[in-house]
């Protein structure tokens, strides 16, 4: 028995933490969407750094970049692919310059009223699970199932090398690892919708987890919650 068609299932936590892979087979488990709120905010940085602005953080460039913006999800031989504006910009996003100016651009109140409207409207009918950073805090205070996913550092920042690896990037294991302190404290100390858990998330610590174990840990928290709402 799964939880109900409709509810909105929330997965927070720091770079590394294994909120995309936790979360892309969540849903495919439970039959609910997955959305990639991160790769919003990359797109944003992307088209930000490709515009002849010499800023990118430059206000009027983000507003102008923000309203203009087309993004779809779709998938494409298995793989779910990020279209901005009708280009395919899956890959691209994922470089790490791409990561700093996504944290830098997401302490931005343009980028983050437009981006949270477009993830609300795209997660309101429910039968969704969503990552990111303030998905339980800010764009669906009121979701049904809120975790907040954890690691040690210094376990996310080996993991997340070891994908960039495979990816085939230039970079080093130190490098990856100062690049993602310094993003983690960008995203806690910003202003607005900072990085933390809502005080209703489960909190889930991945460090000496397989990625089976997470899920199910999930599942079951999930499970419960049903239970408790008939
Ligand atoms: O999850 P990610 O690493 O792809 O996210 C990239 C950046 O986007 C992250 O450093 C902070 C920002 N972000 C955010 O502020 N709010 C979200 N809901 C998702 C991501």
């Amino acid at each position: 028995m799964g939880p109900p068609r409709k509810w909105v299932i929330t997965i927070d936590g720091p770079a590394g933490a294994g909120k995309s892979t936790v979360s892309k087979l969540l849903a495919q488990k439970l039959g609910y969407i997955y959305l990639d709120t991160g790769a919003m905010y990359r797109a944003v940085a992307l088209l930000a750094k490709n515009s002849d602005h010499s800023d990118p953080l430059d206000e009027k460039i983000l507003e102008e970049i923000c309203l203009g913006l087309d993004l779809e999800f779709v998938q494409k031989e298995g793989i779910l692919r990020l279209l901005a504006n009708g280009r395919d910009i899956t890959k691209e996003i994922r470089k790490p310059e791409i990561s700093s100016l996504a944290s830098a651009v997401s302490a931005k109140s343009v980028v983050r009223e437009r981006l949270s409207m477009i993830q609300r409207s795209m997660g309101k009918a429910g039968g969704v699970v969503l990552e990111g950073r303030d998905m339980g805090t800010v764009v669906f205070p009121d979701a049904e199932v809120k975790f907040y996913l954890d690691a040690r550092p210094e376990v996310r920042s080996k993991r997340r090398f070891l994908e960039l690896e495979a990816q085939g990037q230039d970079t080093t294991a130190e490098e990856v690892h100062q690049l993602m302190l310094e993003r983690d404290r960008n995203d806690r100390s910003r202003q607005l919708a900072p990085l933390k858990p809502a005080d209703d998330a489960i909190l889930v610590d991945s460090s000496d987890l397989q990625i089976e174990g997470v899920v199910q840990l999930m599942l079951d928290h999930i499970e419960a919650m049903r239970k408790g709402h008939r």
